[in-house]
């Protein structure tokens, strides 16, 4: 099947050559092909250019993007979006006063939430789940990392991670699955972390490994939550499982966590609310993406990543949403763009490199996903006809998108 976008206003995240990530003030370019053609066959980006180069004869469908912008779909590189309930009540708590601790120490928050997905069966957590996965691809999210981490006991984490496998067989978007199972310290383990941290290294990690569910490692490394330590010794054993680890770091405080990932070669370091002495440096001797999820800082009214602070001492930064029950019920990558523009002062051409190609690289697709490349998947934005792709950060809470196309299917 052979499909041609033509009349493009403007084709967006144009990289002749396969780049794996931007950083710094490169950030601040997007390279564009204006009034262009884009030849789709199949899921393969094959060819693209101005219109009048353009050379087809025979295609299967056409669409004419007169005013539109085409780009490549989302790269979402950080979320929790399988799990089971939500936390509504909690946000009222919250609105009427309690802080996010406040309401996890009485045993509300991700506790709150494990304790619903291990009473929901395997098919209704999935039936859940999949509302969430449509929803964001209606959204132009095309890639995007799931984490387990609501499931806290054996069954319930293989439960989570067998539904996330069952997501990446049925739709279109890519997927990849991360075993969060030190998110939070179980009520029944409340004295004795050490052990759950055995149950996760010696029983979890083998089954998971077996059963090929997982790609990455994470660990909620925080005061209250795990220790950098405990961080280091969950790392160092899901070497022998080939989990590359991505993290939770410096959320509420900064504890090391940004070292303990470095020294794991974690492929990247989420949240970055705060940021410790050193950190910048840390992260510029590194490979590992720094990912800001500034839903998250919007919903928990907490403070926004200092996204300035990261580009402008030359390194790369991702935005991914963190679509959670407890801390980010949304899942919308254009939200996330406009708020990092907003709130975080990054410029449209930063928010677009950061939640396309950026946003691979904290996957692990870069190779196929995050650019208009030749050879790339067809993973794609037509939006409606709009004046620039500045407007789109700009009309924050209006969908401007018209159509998405995922691995060269109209979602
Ligand atoms: O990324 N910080 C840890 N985990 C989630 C929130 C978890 C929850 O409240 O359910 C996050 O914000
Ligand atoms: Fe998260």
């Amino acid at each position: 099947m052979a499909i041609l976008l033509q009349n493009i206003q403007s084709l967006l995240q144009v990289r002749e050559d396969f780049v794996k990530k931007i950083s710094g003030i490169d950030m601040k370019s997007l390279p564009i092909v204006k009034n262009a053609y884009l030849l789709v066959e199949d899921d393969i980006i094959v060819d693209y250019g101005k219109m009048e180069d353009l050379n087809v004869t025979i295609v299967d469908k056409t669409i004419d993007c007169s005013g539109k912008i085409v780009l490549p779909a989302w790269c979402d590189s950080h979320t929790h979006i399988v799990y089971a309930g939500n936390r509504e009540q909690e946000f009222v708590d919250r609105i009427n006063g309690l802080t996010y601790e406040e309401i996890a120490n009485r045993g509300g928050g991700i506790l709150n939430s494990a304790k619903q997905l291990q009473e929901t069966s395997e098919d209704d957590l999935y039936e859940q789940s999949v509302k969430r996965v449509k929803e964001v691809m209606k959204l132009g999210t095309g890639a995007i990392e799931i984490k387990s981490g609501y499931g806290l006991t054996l069954d319930a984490e293989l439960k989570m991670l067998r539904v996330i496998k069952r997501i990446k067989k049925n739709f279109p978007i890519k997927v990849k699955a991360t075993f969060l199972g030190a998110h939070a310290l179980p009520k029944e383990f409340k004295n004795d972390k050490s052990s759950y941290i055995d149950l996760i290294i010696n029983e979890m990690m083998p089954q998971i490994a077996k059963e090929e569910l997982a790609q990455y490692v994470d660990v909620f490394c925080e005061k209250g939550y795990f220790s950098v330590e405990d961080t280091d010794r969950i790392l160092t054993a899901s070497k022998e499982y080939n989990l590359t680890p991505k993290i939770h770091v410096n959320q509420f405080n900064a504890i090391g966590g940004v070292q303990i990932g470095i020294k794991h070669k974690a492929l990247s370091v989420d949240h970055l609310e705060i940021l410790g002495d050193g950190d910048l440096k840390s992260l510029s001797q590194s490979e590992t993406m720094p990912v800001a999820l500034p839903s998250c800082s919007y919903f928990l009214g907490i403070p926004y990543t200092p996204a300035r602070q990261i580009i402008d001492s030359g390194l790369p930064l991702a935005l991914a949403t963190d679509y959670n029950p407890g801390s980010t019920p949304s899942g919308n990558m254009n939200f996330v763009l406009s708020t990092a523009c907003i709130k975080m002062k990054m410029t449209p051409e930063e928010a677009i490199n950061a939640a396309t190609i950026n946003g691979a690289y904290a996957m692990g697709i870069e190779n196929q996903y995050g650019s208009i490349t030749k050879g790339k998947k067809a993973n794609l934005i037509i939006t409606e006809k709009i004046p620039s792709y500045s407007y789109l950060p700009y009309a924050f809470g209006s969908n401007n998108i018209d159509q998405v196309i995922i691995n060269g299917v109209f979602i």
